[in-house]
């Protein structure tokens, strides 16, 4: 008997294909979903069918399939090509023009069309089809995020057996706002194919039973977080993706990283240095915070030529306008506060468009003696638990939004209300006073939660409750 494999699914994998003289090179993509689910199938192998980040060469093409990583091959990436028109309907469409926002309680941002919604099945059906073309009995399908809601029911309808578990890594709105979306029960209805369905916080999963119990004719036992719908029982978790501690502390100690982060002290060259890491989007509240940085300094001369912000902000989904205003907006906030405050090679804000590797991310985390993580909302933010697990030390001091559902966990943080830009002001002056007794104290309570609830435990978790559902399957059939 062949051993089961795992077959992820998700939009994008961990590379997106980039055409060379040489040919097509698979180039690694930047997200917390790639972070979280990589290192599973780099130690067990398998396959992670995904887009490939490009427009497919000609219609009807198929898709490649490439060993990776290319110098040292784990796993197998499958790529589903998508045609310019998917790609504009489905992804930008759909799936970032009306779930990515309304997920994240931006209604205003929301735009429901029949089109796209129509592209959003067929595409859909595409990513089952390849999952199903891959899975022989006994595999596990594990399907991730918004963009693939109703790849659980296809692949039930066709496979009734597979053992499937799906993982949605943003935040699950209240039925209220879901409810605004016309095709609403069909999302519900199709996430509920799979066996186990994980969210980040308990709220979420909240969420997502209410908005059964009051969408579909569906049974929901809500002590114990289940739902009953066609013959089956679905389980729905909460588990907050951990990291890899052990991993970001070994690299904090590394001497190249180490000598990186003095070499950013010296080039930065000010008394305290601020960071922020993410990608460029509204969701993680860039300009509030840069807004707020202003403020701050308004308010605070003593500061002025002392403290800078390194902002690094990750090109993404830029042929979404809403990305595209964005960027123009941040960049004028930026060049206002350079002008007003900038003196000599002095900066303030010290903007960056582009992404980081991630070897070199500790570095930036090391040189941080304070990091600004102020999403409007975000699912989890794992920024936020590799910067505590990279100070080995124990000194630095996080600033969290309250809107990120890491703030549930990381209780030594100070937290903002991203909204208030006074107050996120008059922090960002707490942060950067505060002594060291205090910095260690905070720090070492949230390295104890980042280390013990990390990612082998939250891979643990999905294993366990994969293993409950099998006993829940076998104990009805
Ligand atoms: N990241 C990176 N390089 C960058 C910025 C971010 O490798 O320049 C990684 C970061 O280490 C983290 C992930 O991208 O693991 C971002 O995850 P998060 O949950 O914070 O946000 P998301 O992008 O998924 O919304
Ligand atoms: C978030 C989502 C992921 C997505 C990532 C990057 O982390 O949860 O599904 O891959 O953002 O966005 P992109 O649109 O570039 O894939």
């Amino acid at each position: 008997k062949q051993t089961a494999k795992i077959i992820m699914v998700s939009n994008r994998g961990a590379y997106n294909l980039q055409a060379t003289e040489s040919g097509i090179r698979p180039v690694p993509a930047i997200s917390g979903l790639v972070s979280a689910v990589e290192p599973l199938l780099k130690e067990k192998g398998g396959v992670w069918i995904a887009w490939g980040g490009r427009e497919a060469p000609r219609k009807n093409a198929t898709g490649l399939r490439l060993p990776v990583p290319q110098d040292d091959p784990l796993y197998s990436f499958q790529e589903v090509p998508l045609t310019a028109e998917e790609i504009e309907l489905y992804y930008n469409g759909f799936s970032n023009g009306a779930l990515w926002p309304l997920c994240h309680y931006f209604l205003e941002k929301c735009s429901y069309k029949a089109a796209e919604w129509e592209t959003y099945v067929k595409v859909n059906n595409k990513f089952a089809e390849a999952a199903l073309l891959e899975t022989t009995e006994g595999d596990v399908v594990w399907v991730n995020d918004y963009h693939l809601a109703l790849v659980p029911s296809i692949i039930r309808n066709r496979q009734p057996k597979a053992k499937q578990f799906f993982f949605w890594h943003i935040p699950f709105p209240h039925h209220d706002l879901l409810s605004t979306l016309p095709w609403a029960s069909h999302i519900l209805r199709g996430l509920l194919g799979t066996d186990v369905l994980g969210f980040h916080l308990r709220s979420y999963a909240d969420n997502f039973l209410n908005a059964v119990a009051s969408l579909l004719d569906a049974e929901v036992d809500f002590e114990h977080n289940t739902v009953y719908w066609q013959q089956r029982c679905i389980y729905v978790g909460a588990w907050p993706m951990g990291i890899d501690y052990h991993n970001f502390r070994r690299r904090a100690m590394d001497p190249a990283t180490v000598s990186r982060a003095m070499a950013l002290r010296s080039q930065f060259n000010v008394e305290r240095l601020a960071l922020s890491v993410e990608r460029l989007d509204y969701t993680k509240g860039i300009v509030e915070k840069l807004l707020a940085w202003e403020r701050f300094l308004d308010k605070s001369p003593k500061w002025r030529g002392r403290t800078s912000l390194i902002q690094i902000a990750v090109p993404s989904r830029t042929a979404v306008p809403a990305y595209r205003l964005l960027k123009e907006e941040v960049e004028a906030v930026v060049q206002r506060i350079n002008h007003r405050f900038g003196q000599g090679s002095y900066r303030p804000v010290h903007f960056f468009w582009q992404g980081i590797p991630r070897q070199e991310l500790v570095s930036y985390y090391l040189a941080a003696d304070v990091m600004l993580v102020t999403p409007l909302r975000d699912g989890l933010n794992l920024v936020a638990k590799e910067y505590v697990a990279s100070r080995r030390d124990g000194s630095g001091v996080l600033v969290l939004s309250r809107f990120a559902g890491a703030a549930q966990e990381l209780k030594g943080a100070v937290l903002v209300n991203p909204y208030d830009l006074d107050g996120m002001a008059a922090l960002f002056t707490r942060a950067l006073n505060m002594d060291r007794e205090e910095q260690e104290k905070r720090m070492r309570l949230m390295q104890e939660r980042v280390r013990r609830y990390d990612i082998r435990w939250w891979l643990g978790c999905f294993y366990q409750a994969m293993m409950a559902a099998e006993r829940e399957i076998s104990h009805v059939s």
